[in-house]
């Protein structure tokens, strides 16, 4: 029996704290994972301290390498330079499912959410990415350390229902 081979991922801003923390769930669960960062030292730096702490298939890249050699691209971002780095995936991310995990603090009030006025963060991406891009606001209630600890509920919400049940996929591990 063929077996469908699970996509590979890839984190923007993936050297963060909420990026690695996926990646080091994802890794465990056998996918293969490429840490994005706007330096490829620091990309590389998480991956060797990742890969020393037993952590399989993960590589570091660029954010737009990242997002170009992927299956699926998750932004994981502050909200201060949300769109002109979603900008910079735009190309990359063609076609792809783009799942945004910023949630859309802006100092110094970082402990209220303002919604922009898009609505959401994963509007905001919908309105910048290429309209192939198939947007899914995912992982925003996930605290990382959550990611050490144990389970969790986890909020998926997309009008693409496809992408949608790709990436419940994802956090049902
Ligand atoms: N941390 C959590 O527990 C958690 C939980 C749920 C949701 N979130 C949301 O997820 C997103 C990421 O959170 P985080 O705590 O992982 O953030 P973070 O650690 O502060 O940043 C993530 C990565 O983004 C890159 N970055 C930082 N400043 C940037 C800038 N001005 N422009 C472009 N890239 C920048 C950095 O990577 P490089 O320097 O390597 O490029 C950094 O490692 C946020 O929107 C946050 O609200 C976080």
């Amino acid at each position: 029996m063929s077996t469908v081979p699970l996509p590979v991922l890839s984190i923007i801003g993936g050297t963060g704290d909420l990026g690695s923390g996926l990646a080091r769930s994802w890794s465990r669960s056998g996918y293969s994972v490429v840490l994005g960062s706007r330096s490829i030292e620091r990309a590389q730096e998480a991956v060797s301290l990742l890969t020393s702490q037993g952590f399989a298939n993960i590589s570091g890249a660029t954010n737009r390498a990242a997002a170009a050699n992927s299956d699926i691209v998750i932004v994981a971002l502050p909200f201060s330079n949300y769109e002109p780095s979603l900008a910079e995936i735009k190309d990359a991310a063609k076609g792809k499912i783009v799942v945004s995990a910023v949630v859309p603090l802006v100092p110094p009030k970082v402990s209220v959410v303002q919604l922009p006025s898009a609505g959401s963060a994963a509007l905001i991406a919908k309105s910048q990415l290429d309209p192939t891009s198939r947007v899914v606001g995912a992982f925003h209630n996930v605290g990382s350390q959550k990611l050490h600890d144990g389970d969790c509920d986890v909020l998926v919400f997309s009008d693409d229902a496809d992408a949608r049940s790709d990436v419940i996929k994802l956090a049902t591990l």
